[in-house]
């Protein structure tokens, strides 16, 4: 399998499976394209693909590109009613595979070079940037994209940052400190007086920008090119050394700034609330522009659930976690977060061999890089299948008891972002973190003190089971 090259592939694979729908009547910028994409997110529908804009010829948008298992399992080149469980096996089987490394490709060949913006020409108003929510503090131009620039270690980090216009030549990011964005600019750029160079990608292959958002420690062109089943195929900027994807639709090149920080926000976030208040951040200023012809701009909406980036993240905070639990050699039977949850649950299966076991879990998840992203960690024993909520939701009600199983994190790295804290709690990142133990105590006898679970699977004999399994349709009723 060979992941799509860019945008264009994947919308043409997307209405092969009848899972985009092309809109030829002129769309605005100005809230109708957000307000159709939030609605596509909330119905689950058909990806939208937005032929005309008003204002700007020439220009495409590409709404909630991966907003649904659905479609990841289509970017991913699998079998689009592929389950949850089977995305994840293909995830993992990928993402610990040789790292493939991307190309350099000549810039005659990459066709983000086909339109080149330099000095004067420089504007950011002449991109198509949406309004994407009534009540947004401005245009945003990155919400389903790559923020590409060097790492805390000089390697290369692409990421995911909300860019929002400032003014012609400025756009505005919301960048938390522990992300490798942050970490990089406030660690190593910022001390030193040193403007940083950054190359915001819109549009960029849909891998790519899967490998963008995820937490994984590989360097996100490998990891591209694990995800894709090839290299990608990356090109020089034209004023930095950074290498994008050849096949982009927009590339925005600049310099992050040092100790300037100009107002962002407020937006609509993740959450599915508008939490976070307009505040001062980080500053980019845009030396060049270059977008390939009828270039397609992406748009993610983020709102309740469930887009892209509840679904992304869950998926992948969660397998990250389930890699770390296993590398500690804790019997895990794997890891599930709900995009449901916002990204705010991790439901862990466990085999419970030794006392308090998820404890360990919790401290090593809330403990991790990944920590800071959520606030719940339930653990569930190996009876449990974590991908279905009902058995997840009758284990948290029945087996966690109210004093001795929920364990409270008071003091816990958290964002600006959670609608539970307090104005203050914002402003200053200060989290809560809880474990919910549903697993039994091991010091209860399993015959006599272990409630019995009263379930098909569980209290019948398996000769009735397999009977009653086999005779189904015979009795009458429909298959499953
Ligand atoms: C749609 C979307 C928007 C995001 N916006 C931001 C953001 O504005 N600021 C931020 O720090 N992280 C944001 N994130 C999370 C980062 O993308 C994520 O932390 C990062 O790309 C993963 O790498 P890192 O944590 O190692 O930096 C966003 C994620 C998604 C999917």
């Amino acid at each position: 399998m060979k992941g799509h090259r860019d945008n264009r592939e994947y919308v043409a694979d997307l209405e092969r499976h009848g899972d985009a729908v092309r809109i030829t009547q002129e769309v605005d910028w100005d809230l109708e394209a957000g307000a159709i994409v939030r609605r596509v997110c909330e119905l689950k529908a058909p990806a939208p693909f937005m032929e005309r804009i008003k204002d700007y010829p020439g220009f495409r948008y590409l709404g909630a590109p991966l907003a649904t298992y659905r479609r990841l399992a289509i970017s991913l080149g699998m079998d689009p009613r592929s389950s949850v469980p089977d995305i994840a096996e293909e995830y993992l089987k990928r993402t610990t595979s040789e790292p493939i490394a991307p190309v350099v490709v000549d810039r005659r060949e990459a066709p983000c070079k086909q339109n080149i913006l330099l000095g004067d020409e420089v504007d950011l108003c002449k991109l198509p940037a949406p309004l994407v929510h009534d009540g947004d503090g401005g245009r945003y131009i990155g919400t389903w994209h790559a923020v590409i620039t060097e790492g805390a270690e000089g390697d290369v980090n692409w990421g995911m940052y909300r860019l929002m216009l400032y003014d012609s030549r400025l756009m505005v990011g919301a960048v938390f400190p522990f992300s490798d964005l942050g970490k990089a600019f406030h660690q190593r750029y910022e001390p030193r007086g040193e403007p940083m160079p950054f190359a915001a990608v819109i549009g960029p292959p849909p891998l790519a920008a899967v490998a963008a958002c995820a937490p994984s420690p590989i360097p996100e062109p490998e990891l591209t090119g694990m995800l894709m089943g090839a290299p990608i195929e990356l090109v020089k900027c034209e004023t930095n050394d950074l290498l994008v994807p050849a096949h982009s639709e927009v590339v925005i090149e600049g310099v992050i700034l040092p100790n300037v920080r100009v107002e962002e926000g407020p937006f609509g976030e993740y959450t599915g609330y508008r939490t976070s208040p307009r505040d001062k951040r980080l500053t980019f200023l845009v030396k060049a522009i270059t977008f390939r012809d009828d270039a397609i701009v992406t748009i993610s909406n983020m709102g309740v659930p469930t887009d892209e980036g509840q679904l992304l993240r869950s998926f992948s905070l969660g397998l990250e976690l389930d890699k770390l639990l296993r590398s500690q050699g804790i019997p895990i039977t794997g890891v599930y977060m709900p995009p449901e949850s916002t990204h705010h649950m991790m439901i862990v299966g466990v085999k419970p061999i030794y006392s308090n076991i998820a404890t360990q879990i919790a401290n090593l998840a809330f403990g991790s890089k990944l920590g800071p992203w959520f606030h719940m960690v339930v653990v569930v024993d190996d009876t449990i299948d974590i991908y279905n909520w009902d058995e997840v939701f009758h284990a948290l009600c029945t087996r966690c008891h109210p004093v001795r199983d929920i364990r409270v994190y008071e003091h816990a790295v958290g964002t600006a972002l959670y609608p539970f804290l307090s104005a203050h709690e914002r402003k200053y990142a200060k989290g809560a973190q809880v474990l919910f133990d549903c697993t039994w105590p091991l010091d209860w006898d399993p015959l006599n003190e272990v409630p019995r679970l009263v379930a098909f699977r569980s209290v019948y004999p398996k000769e009735i089971q397999e009977k009653v399994l086999a005779n189904w349709e015979a009795y009458g009723f429909p298959t499953e």
